[in-house]
């Protein structure tokens, strides 16, 4: 893997409106393995090993135990099937580098961990190299639903199962592979284009409209919210979606659903052999 430099906002530095915030032993927790994270990546090495608290545990049974019931309604059929594949525990945090090595036998996607959010093209090109950079530390057990930032509960049930699909993998490789080559204006492309569907992408399924992006399936606000009449849901349009802007901190109001895994890397494809893309 080529040497990557994230550049991540200070760790250690939590929003007011963070449900950790005022929880001194809760942050250097967070620190701690943010710090092991950021050491175990300028290494090259694979992500450590953590031994999870009885606290943290009970943190993923109670979000997994709310999230089943709302899975089985609303869960594309891939997300569905590899979770079991995976072996995805209920009732306790799984370990990185276990899930790494099992999800490396479906199409050589691994793991590594990172200590926080990273700059999109960071993030984004390490998909070129078949590499998810996920974050270790867990929500605050307070709000089990919400969390501001990218937890282990967003990597591990959001977006890992989603990588033993081969066209998503192809999907990711494509966005990811571009972003490694791209200036600052596509980059702003692939980034909507990477939200409105690695993150918060609908698939049409013989059985009616499913979720497969992260920021759904990892949040129980998020996807029940997602199939109720406030929100806009319009079939996939490439122009549409990388001109739309999008916001972290409120429920999503639009989103785009495609017809398959297949035909959006058709899409992307032609995005990026396009002269809106080229000469941007
Ligand atoms: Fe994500």
């Amino acid at each position: 893997m080529a040497k990557l430099e994230l550049i991540t906002k200070d760790i250690t530095i939590l929003d007011l409106d963070h449900p950790g915030a005022k929880d001194p032993a809760y942050r250097a927790r967070r620190n701690d393995l943010a710090s092991l994270a950021a050491y175990h990546r300028r290494n090259g090495l694979e992500a450590p090993r953590i031994e999870y608290t009885a606290e943290e545990n009970d943190t993923w049974r109670i979000v997994t135990e709310r999230l089943d019931p709302l899975h089985e309604k609303f869960a594309c059929r891939v997300h569905v099937d590899a979770r079991h594949r995976l072996k995805i525990p209920d009732d306790h945090v799984p370990q990185l580098c276990d899930l790494s090595e099992r999800l490396g036998e479906f199409h050589g996607f691994g793991l590594r961990a990172v200590e926080g959010l990273i700059e999109p093209k960071i993030f984004l090109s390490g998909l070129g190299e078949h590499i998810m950079f996920c974050t270790q530390y867990i929500r605050h057990h307070s709000r089990p639903e919400y969390t501001p930032e990218p937890d282990i509960v967003h990597e591990v049930i959001g977006h890992v199962p989603m990588f033993a699909d081969p066209d998503f993998v192809k999907l990711s490789l494509l966005i990811g592979a571009s972003a490694a080559e791209a200036n600052s204006e596509q980059i702003a492309i692939l980034d909507r284009l990477y939200w409105y569907t690695l993150e918060f992408g609908l698939i049409e399924e013989p059985g009616g409209i499913q979720a497969y992006g992260a920021g759904l399936l990892s949040s129980f606000g998020e996807l029940s919210h997602a199939f109720t009449d406030e929100v806009q849901r319009r079939p996939f349009n490439m122009e549409e979606v990388v001109a739309t802007p999008y916001t972290y901190s409120n429920m999503q109001p639009l989103l785009f659903v495609i017809p398959s895994f297949a035909a959006l890397c058709r899409e992307v494809e032609s995005l990026l052999s396009s002269d809106m893309y080229r000469l941007s």
